[in-house]
Parts: structure tokens; sequence; C-alpha cells
């Protein structure tokens, strides 16, 4: 594919100095439109890309817990799109999901978004209309809710982790709907940028302490992430504190997934601490923290839990309302074929409608609910991956908890499923209306792995 090849990790800090684009006031607009970004090193052209406000990312939303967010889409792109704020407990209406919660908006449209955010958290936005093309050339941004009280912090970094599938002058590979892709592991790229820049640094001093909210926005790429030069704890999974922060030096983050942590810095100056990526040739600079100065000699205490959200506790879960999901089919995979349409398809004639994965033996959107639940009611879907891939599994509108030995783990909205693994999620069906359940490997969402549940 591409001569552009990744910088391979040799613990040398590259210039800094970079500078992060002022924030300036918000627009109450958030124009989806075409823009440049420069992905790749200077030398390479910019990239055309399509963006919020024209840019990769978008511009950063911030609010206050519990504070409504109002936004305008005004769509300047050649397709219908619209906007679903990940993450967020939001009012149905307001999700974001073409020909489930609204209409998409026409290229020239425009829609007012108007919803409260009820949990302080990462969270981010993104199109839902041929995700898998439109996240792929740069739509998406973070949407940062803000705890009443934040954890005191030396500087507090959102760290938007994309890969690109450039072409060898750094334009965006046309390659979209790619059945190949679409069969096995999605459209995995072969450049990463961090806040759309490729060699994204920031200085700090010897011991600073930095609040640094990883998302994931790749289409398919899951992320395997090293931690070098820091002492650092998760907070928070995707938006929702977890009860007991926990060191941490690698973790992986599945599409869609966020995490937050503490990190103290450790790297001495003239050092680097880095987020690196675990990959097969070695380890990939992700981002990095030269240190400059000194912040703080003595050492500061273990970061202490997030207040929690209010999300509603689980009832008993022997008497929950419960649901099998049975995730089949992509290459490898034994799947014959599948219900579509209304009626049984094979393989091959399924393929050639784009659809390779099926949920419960269907491929395509279901007429009926996974489950129906009564509001307040807690559920437990049970999800069997028998299928040759990893999928990352995301519940719109609810967190969930994975139900395990050691009893509920935490909250989360997107769930990684290795090949071959079970997992049985449990939540509180509290929010009213219909929401999605899918893969978040885009490619993998839109060939079949797409249900909904309704809460009423
Ligand atoms: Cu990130 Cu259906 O969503
Ligand atoms: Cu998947």
């Amino acid at each position: 594919m591409a001569s552009l090849t990744r910088r391979v990790f040799l613990g040398t800090a590259a210039a800094a100095g970079l500078v992060r684009p002022a924030m300036a006031t918000l627009p109450a607009t958030l124009h989806a439109a075409p823009g440049t970004a420069q992905l790749a090193p200077e030398g390479y052209d910019p990239t055309p890309i399509w963006g919020y406000d024209a840019g990769v990312p978008g511009p950063v939303i911030r609010v206050a817990q519990g504070g409504r967010v109002t936004r305008q889409l005004a769509n300047d792109l050649p397709q219908p799109t619209s906007v679903h704020w990940h993450g967020i407990r939001i009012d149905n209406a307001m999700d974001g999901v073409p020909g489930m919660t609204q209409a998409a908006v026409e290229p020239g449209g425009r829609f007012d978004y108007d919803f409260v955010a009820p949990d302080a958290g990462t969270y981010w936005y993104h199109p839902h209309n041929r995700t898998w093309e439109q996240m792929a050339r740069g739509l998406y941004g973070a949407l940062i809710v803000e705890e009443p009280e934040a954890p005191a912090v030396d500087a507090d970094h959102v760290l938007l982790i994309d890969d690109w599938r450039l072409d060898e002058n750094a334009v965006i590979h046309e390659s979209f709907g790619q059945m190949h892709d679409w069969a096995h592991a999605g459209r995995l790229g072969n450049w990463v940028t961090v806040n759309g820049h490729p060699d994204w640094q920031r200085e700090v001093g010897q011991g600073a302490r930095l609040r640094l909210r990883l998302v994931n926005t790749a289409n398919a790429r899951i992320f395997p992430l090293v931690l070098q030069g820091m002492t650092a704890h998760v907070i928070a999974l995707d938006g929702q504190p977890v009860a007991e922060p926990f060191p941490v030096e690698e973790l992986t983050l599945a599409p869609a997934q966020r995490a937050d942590l503490i990190a103290d810095i450790t790297a001495e100056e003239g050092e680097t601490a880095w987020v690196l990526e675990r990959d097969r040739d070695g380890m990939l600079s992700v981002a990095g923290f030269p240190v400059t100065g000194v912040a703080r000699t003595e050492g500061l205490p273990q970061p202490a839990a997030l207040a929690p959200n209010p999300v509603p506790a689980l009832g008993p879960l022997d008497t929950a309302k419960r649901a099998e999901l049975l995730m089949e089919g992509g290459a490898m995979g034994g799947m014959q074929g599948a219900m579509m349409g209304g009626r049984q398809m094979g393989m091959r004639e399924m393929a050639a409608q784009g659809k390779v994965w099926a949920f419960n033996g269907m491929a395509d959107m279901p007429e009926t609910p996974l489950i129906q639940a009564d509001r307040g009611e807690t559920v437990v879907i049970a999800m069997v991956n028998d299928t040759a891939w990893p999928h990352a599994m995301h519940l719109h509108g609810h967190h969930f908890r994975r139900l395990g030995p050691d009893g509920p783990g935490p909250l989360r909205d997107t769930l990684l499923m290795e090949r071959g693994e079970s997992a049985e999620i449990a939540f509180v069906a509290d929010n009213p209306g219909k929401w999605l359940l899918h893969c978040h490997m885009l490619e993998h969402s839109a060939g079949g792995m797409m249900t909904w549940i309704e809460v009423t």
C-alpha cells in the first residue's frame, strides 16, 4: 500500500514545541465539511479530510456535568450524515441514528442537537451514517463532561488516537466498502495520529501529574498501548469512574473505548515519557511527553476515586430479563447463510449485498428488538462470539457491567470480545427509546453486526 511508514520507536525525543490550536469560543454550529489536515509529516501535502468544523479532530466540546449541549449540525458534506454522542446516556431523540431516532441530514441540511449530559467523563461524537466512510475521513471529536470536583492535575490532555489508510501521497485511500475489510478485521490503516497529528508531543515537568483521556477513534484497529516514563492509574473507563483506581502499564483500547489515566511523570529531565503501541515489529510511538524542568520533587499520593455518576445500580440478576446474542459470520467463520430481507440467503448472495455477519441468524436490522424492557428493568444479554475475529460490542444509551466470577465488572459502553469468547453484560434499562447494540468495528456493523433494544 503506502510507502509512508510510521517511525519506529527509538527512545529519542523528536523536537517538540508543537502548539495545539487555541480553543476559541465554540460556535453554536457544528459544520460537517471537507477540509485538510497535516496528518503526515512536513514535506507531505496536507491530507484532504472530512471533519467537524472542517478539521481533525473536531472541536473539543466541554460542558459541566448536568449541563446542556446545544449544537446545530450543518451538513456541508456531499453525503447525508448525523451526529451520535457516543457514551452519553442521552434523550433518545438526540442519539443521532438515521432511520431510528431521526432522518439523516441531507447535504445542505441542518439538525438541532440539544441534550443534557448526565455523567461526567470522557465521551466523543461521530456520524452514524456511512460511519465506515465518514469516520475514516476524519469526522469525530471529543465531548468532555467535567466533574464538579475534578482531580488536581498539572495538565489535562485529550488524546484521540486514530488509524488512517493513506496512500504514498498521504491521501486517504478510497478503498471504502471493500468486502475483504468487511469480512476480516475491518478497515485497518497504515498511519496513526493523535489529535490529527503524526507526532503529537507536549512538554512536561519531571514529577508532573497529568490526566490523559485516551480515546480510540479508529474504524477497526485495536490499540495495545504501553506506558513508559510514567506511573499511571486508570480512574475511568468509557467515561465512567472505576470504583478503585488501579495501576496500569499496558492497556488495550478497542475501537470507541476510552480510558482516563492519572499519569505521574517519572522520566527525568532530557528524557521523554511515552504512550507507545505494541506492534509485531516492536514499539511505535503514539504520544510523547518530553521532560523539561521539574514540576515537583516529592511523589504525590495515589489518585483518589472519582465520584460515581448517577447510573442506577443493578437489580437482582436471577430475575433479570434475559436475551442471548449469537455473533456469527466473517471469514473463517463457517457461517452458511442468514436471514436477510425476510428470507434465508447463502453467504455468497449475502456478500453481494454487503452483508457477511449475523446476529442470531439475522444479517440486516431486525424489525423486532433483541429485547423489549420495561423502564427500570435489569437486563442481562449473554453474547457468544462464534467468529474468528475480535469484536467491540457497543450499546447505545446505557452503560453495562460485564458479569464475571468476581461479580459485575466496571461500567462500560463498549466491550472487546476476543474470538470464541462469551460474555454476559447487565444493565438497568432506564432510558426509554430505541437503542442500537452493534460492533464498533464499523465494517462489521455495516456488514450485519447490528441489532437494537427497546425500553418502554
Ligand atoms: Cu460510537 Cu453506534 O456508535
Ligand atoms: Cu466486529
